[in-house]
């Protein structure tokens, strides 16, 4: 019975009954019966899962906080569709949507979400990196396996778009926007970013899977934002946030998902999608083909597609391989 329990778990269990007190590396080390090498690794994941461990030399470790931990259980003890999804935890992956990309190919069933607290290559839309660091943000995916046409396949970014505002404003109470086409802004800083990776039938046109990947910062990071990213990302909470808010935040935002997902491609919460944007109106700079084009945005249509006027022109814009700034 005994074998079953980790390395990690038995020394969790010795530093939550010595809660708020220092316990030496040598003391844990003879309780479990391990080299002390062996204890600071075990206390290096834990951290690593989000647990607030201070470490003094010549005093030994002492766990501060457990409060923002991610648990399958507390998220799944708040799902309004308990049978859709079947959810894992990782402390550290490369990244959810590139391992949930793998097991699709493989055929795993539509409801998969796998939820990380930290990856080491978080990626954004063309191709860019998305900065995951651990114990402040929420980088989760979920495989579909949507009934879609290929060009439908952008309703499941954009429904997710919504369902992420609705989910921080369910779970924080701020208010939040949408910079077409993937990004959740609160006040003029990014704080969530989704990408959607599909797989595609060629003979029927139709989606095979989809991964929708979200990666949202809750808090700043300790180290802050790197500098290339630091004038516009922000994160939910600037302080500390509140306890539990990261399982609060994961169930609001599943049960949003899946109450539009079931319905498409009913497409009524495209008006919602619309209503939350924060570009319409603006004067912004439209990115393509490595191009800068000074535009306006005159509003976004049912089909989620950009009106601009650019000089004197009227256009249309997918988002394909379009980026814009603010
Ligand atoms: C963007 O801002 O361009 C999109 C960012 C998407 C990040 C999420 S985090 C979870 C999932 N895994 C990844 O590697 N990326 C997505």
């Amino acid at each position: 019975m005994d074998k079953k329990i980790s390395t990690r778990d038995k020394i969790l269990l010795i530093l939550q009954e010595n809660k708020g007190k220092y316990i030496s590396g040598e003391e844990i080390a003879s309780q479990i019966n391990l080299s002390r090498n062996a204890v600071w690794k075990g206390i290096k994941k834990l951290k690593i899962s989000g647990y607030e461990i201070n470490s003094v030399a010549a005093k030994g470790y002492c766990l501060t906080s457990a409060k923002n931990i991610i648990s399958i259980s507390n998220i799944e003890s708040k799902l309004e569709y308990k049978d859709f999804y079947t959810i894992e935890y990782k402390d550290e992956v490369s990244s959810t949507n590139t391992i949930l990309k793998e097991e699709a190919i493989e055929g795993a069933v539509e409801g998969r979400v796998l939820i990380a607290n930290a990856q080491t290559q978080g990626r954004g839309r063309l191709n860019r990196n998305f900065y995951s660091p651990e114990n402040t943000g929420i980088y989760m995916s979920i495989l579909l396996r949507p009934k879609l046409d290929i060009n439908q396949a952008l309703m499941i970014t954009t429904a997710a778009a919504v369902s992420v505002c609705q989910g921080i404003e369910k779970a924080s109470g701020k208010a939040s926007g949408i910079k077409w086409v993937n990004d959740i802004f609160i006040e003029d800083k990014k704080v969530c970013g989704i990408l959607t990776e599909a797989g595609i039938n060629l003979e029927s046109k139709t989606l095979d899977y989809a991964i929708l990947g979200i990666g949202i910062n809750i808090a700043n990071p300790e180290n802050e934002f790197p500098s290339e990213i630091k004038s516009i990302a922000g994160s939910i909470f600037e302080a500390s946030p509140p306890e539990n808010i990261k399982n609060i935040l994961i169930s609001e935002i599943l049960n949003s998902f899946l109450n539009i997902y079931k319905d498409l491609p009913e497409d009524s919460y495209i008006e919602e999608y619309i209503k939350r944007s924060i570009i319409i109106g603006k004067n912004v700079t439209l990115i393509k083909d490595g191009k800068n084009y000074e535009v306006k945005v005159l509003d976004i249509d049912n089909q989620c597609r950009l009106k601009i006027k650019n000089g004197d022109k009227i256009e249309y814009i997918n988002s394909g391989e379009v980026s814009l700034k603010l």
